[in-house]
């Protein structure tokens, strides 16, 4: 395994004070790279630090000292070791303009409860729970498809996995809501870039400037659909031990501030639950379009475990080429693409001494795509996920779902999710990318196929 540079090069390193930087851009970024890599695609200048400056790099904003991680020993140093000293805030500023304070953008206290009300609904024993509802929204889904047509799966997996998220987690029937939800969704992201390059955009919204005008609309019609959820749920006095019901549970009094933070908490699982599976799965369709081989492995083990009849959760453990290959396509294409902390107190990372309010970053996107760690990294290959083969590799070399306190809650939820909507599909359809469609993934909150993924639905056989 490599281990993380021990020693850059002498010259590159900077003193200021007491403190020791790791090399990098020595002019500041506002003046510099900003314009050469602009912010619309922080992935170009996440690469270029990387090949540039090895596995610790340093930079500027202003006074704001940032630096990019692209080992796995640092990682997990952040993630795990020193996780006491991080916290999210400032990285996740931009999406507290959706997601309120979340699970996702909450710290200390609130975090703590919040995790804790939620967590029994992704209990290791709910999880099976859950898989009859995916199979059967995936198999209506897939008796919507004509043989022949084009579809855009990114598109058609979002809507699927928006009703999947609804029903199992807040025992609510969307289907009827989904297009308006996924529009206002989508015009949000559309404004995403923007947003990002805006200065002090949080507060600017209140005074809606044109841009954020439509952003506030948009966010208006997604608390909505939210409130009237909260509000349905509360009449019909459900026990049924959904998410949503925890969350009431949480919350028995109707203020204003409540009500609010009840929203927070649940457009956070929302967002965090439909759009990081849809993409992953649109992504991994793509892959195995242009990856025949591996196509006819996966067809081929679908047809052998379950012989035509639908799958559930007792035949996760036979689909498990399935599996391998949704591994790689979130390595090739990790939804969430990039993370961020922020250090409270001086920290050593290496041979570096960083001041407190340092900015942490790290890019899945990047360093799974490190040859270091994945030979011959652009190569679609599923065998990396043979259990020798991840024995094999440093653990955070690999971390789609994070690490740590703030792991994803929902990872074991993602994992049978992404794997029977793959096989209940995949059973009947074999999806092949549109001549020509270009596909480029575009890194807003998740990767999203830039231009959507135009695939042509290829009947296989009548699954029974
Ligand atoms: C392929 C699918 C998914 C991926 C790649 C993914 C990825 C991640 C990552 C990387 C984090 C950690 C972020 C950080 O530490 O800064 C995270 C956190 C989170 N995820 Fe997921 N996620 C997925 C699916 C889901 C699902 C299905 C749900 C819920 C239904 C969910 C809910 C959450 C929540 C609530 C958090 C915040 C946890 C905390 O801070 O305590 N995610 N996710």
């Amino acid at each position: 395994m490599a281990t993380a540079t021990q020693s850059p090069p002498r010259e590159s390193l900077r003193t200021g004070g007491e403190y020791r930087f790791p090399p990098g851009f020595q002019r500041n970024l506002i003046w510099f790279a900003w314009r050469r890599f602009r912010p619309a695609n922080p992935i170009s200048l996440f690469r270029h630090l990387a090949e540039k400056y090895g596995d610790i790099a340093h930079y500027k904003i202003g006074w704001n000292h940032i630096i990019f991680l692209n080992h796995p020993d640092h990682i997990r140093e952040i993630l795990v070791v020193q996780n006491d000293n991080f916290v999210k805030e400032r990285t996740v500023r931009r999406s507290k303009m959706l997601l309120g304070e979340g699970m996702i953008t909450s710290e200390g206290a609130q975090h703590r409860t919040q995790r804790q009300v939620a967590q029994p609904a992704f209990h290791r024993q709910r999880i099976p729970e859950y898989a009859a509802t995916m199979v059967r929204e995936a198999a209506r889904t897939r008796e919507t498809w004509r043989d022949g047509e084009t579809r855009d799966i990114s598109i058609e997996m979002m809507h699927l996995t928006l009703n999947i998220v609804a029903e199992t987690l807040f025992a609510t029937d969307l289907r009827n809501q989904v297009q308006e939800l996924a529009d206002a969704i989508n015009r949000i992201m559309g404004l995403y870039n923007f947003l990002v390059m805006l200065p002090a955009a949080e507060w600017l919204v209140h005074a809606r400037p044109p841009g954020l005008a439509a952003f506030m609309r948009a966010r208006k019609r997604i608390d909505a659909v939210v409130y009237r959820m909260i509000e349905a749920h509360r009449e019909k006095k459900s026990d049924c031990r959904s998410l949503l019901d925890l969350m009431l549970a949480a919350s028995p009094d109707r203020g204003a501030e409540s009500e609010k933070s009840l929203r927070d908490q649940v457009i956070t699982i929302f967002l965090a639950g439909y759009e990081t599976v849809a993409n992953a799965v649109a992504w991994t369709w793509y892959l195995l379009s242009e990856n025949p081989e591996c196509e006819g492995r996966f067809h081929e083990e679908i047809d052998r475990e379950l012989q035509g009849r639908l799958p559930g959760y007792e035949d996760l453990p036979r689909l498990r080429y399935v599996e391998m290959v949704f591994a790689e396509a979130m390595r090739l294409y990790p939804p969430a693409w990039a993370m961020g902390r922020y250090a409270q107190r001086d920290f050593r990372l290496g041979e570096f001494f960083l001041p407190a309010k340092t900015t942490v970053l790290m890019s899945q996107f990047v360093l799974q795509r490190d040859p270091r760690f994945f030979p011959d990294p652009l190569r679609f290959d599923p065998e990396r996920f043979t259990t020798e083969a991840k024995a094999r590799r440093a653990k955070f070399a690999y971390f789609p779902f994070g690490s740590g306190a703030r792991q994803c809650i929902g990872e074991s939820f993602a994992w049978m999710e992404g794997v029977l909507l793959l096989a209940t599909l995949g059973q009947k359809w074999k999806l092949a990318l549109v001549p020509g469609h270009p596909v480029e993934p575009q890194p807003l909150i998740t990767l999203r196929p830039k231009y959507g993924m135009k695939m042509v639905v290829g009947s296989r056989r009548v699954a029974k």
